[in-house]
């Protein structure tokens, strides 16, 4: 199975996004073996679910707390999500574990409570380039992988996202890709057992319409998450019909 994310991150009026969603989905072709998921800001979620669920296009959110309900001034529950028409969620997103101290504690909780409500867990993890550069590189995957000891079998896809390569235009290399996606697998091999072994893993970081068969050809990459060139719906359709080869 492919999977195809478009990661809109804080961007897009309505008005932007309504767009978007009659462009994409007017060129949009549903096919069988790839799952194309938008994940758009909170305030969009439920439209853009009415927009592009007649497809079986999926709608993630970005983020969201673990708590079922209550005083959390500011924060969304799993069980709104599902509200929302949502299917999935990403979890530890880089921008959310750097810019909002996001723990792997919570994020183990997190994914519990997603699952918990049907939703499915687009688990992000990847290095920085200090951690590249100074080879921790895999110490730093495996310690994010670890929260899925507790977690257990069950729904779920990784993204490999080096932090270095996110929004910057410069694209982890085959080889680095390779590496990092092979030692995933056996990491998930290890945690989950034989359920690690069908955990699409997707690849993040700088992916563009250009590049995307290259990255799709490299062992073990199930698919894209993408930030900046999923804001464009052209960009955004080229990619899906890339994965739907
Ligand atoms: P980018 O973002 O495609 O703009 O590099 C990827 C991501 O952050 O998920």
């Amino acid at each position: 199975m492919r999977c195809v994310v478009a990661n809109w991150k804080m961007n897009m009026l309505w008005q932007e996004a309504a767009s978007f969603c009659e462009a994409f989905m007017g060129g949009y072709t549903p096919a069988e073996g790839v799952q194309t998921a938008i994940a758009p800001p909170f305030p969009w979620l439920a439209r853009t679910s009415q927009e592009v669920r007649s497809k079986g296009v999926r709608v993630f959110a970005q983020n969201a707390h673990f708590e079922e309900k209550g005083a959390y001034t500011g924060e969304v529950s799993m069980a709104m999500l599902r509200d929302a028409g949502c299917t999935g969620v990403i979890l530890g997103h880089s921008e959310r574990r750097t810019l909002f101290g996001e723990t792997d504690e919570a994020l183990t909780r997190k994914l519990a409570a997603a699952r918990s409500h049907g939703l499915l867990p687009l688990l992000c993890v990847g290095e920085t380039l200090h951690e590249r550069d100074t080879e921790q590189t895999f110490a730093v995957l495996k310690r994010q992988l670890g929260i899925l000891a507790e977690a257990g079998a069950g729904p779920l896809w990784i993204a490999y996202e080096p932090v270095w390569a996110i929004g910057t235009g410069r694209r982890a290399d085959a080889n680095q890709i390779r590496e990092a996606h092979q030692f995933i697998r056996e990491e998930l091999r290890v945690l989950m057992g034989e359920a690690g072994e069908m955990t699409p893993i997707l690849y993040g970081g700088s992916v563009t319409p250009e590049t995307f068969d290259e990255i799709l050809a490299i062992p073990e990459v199930a698919g894209g998450l993408v930030g900046g060139a999923s804001l464009d719906p052209g960009k955004f359709l080229s990619l899906v019909q890339t994965a739907q080869g």
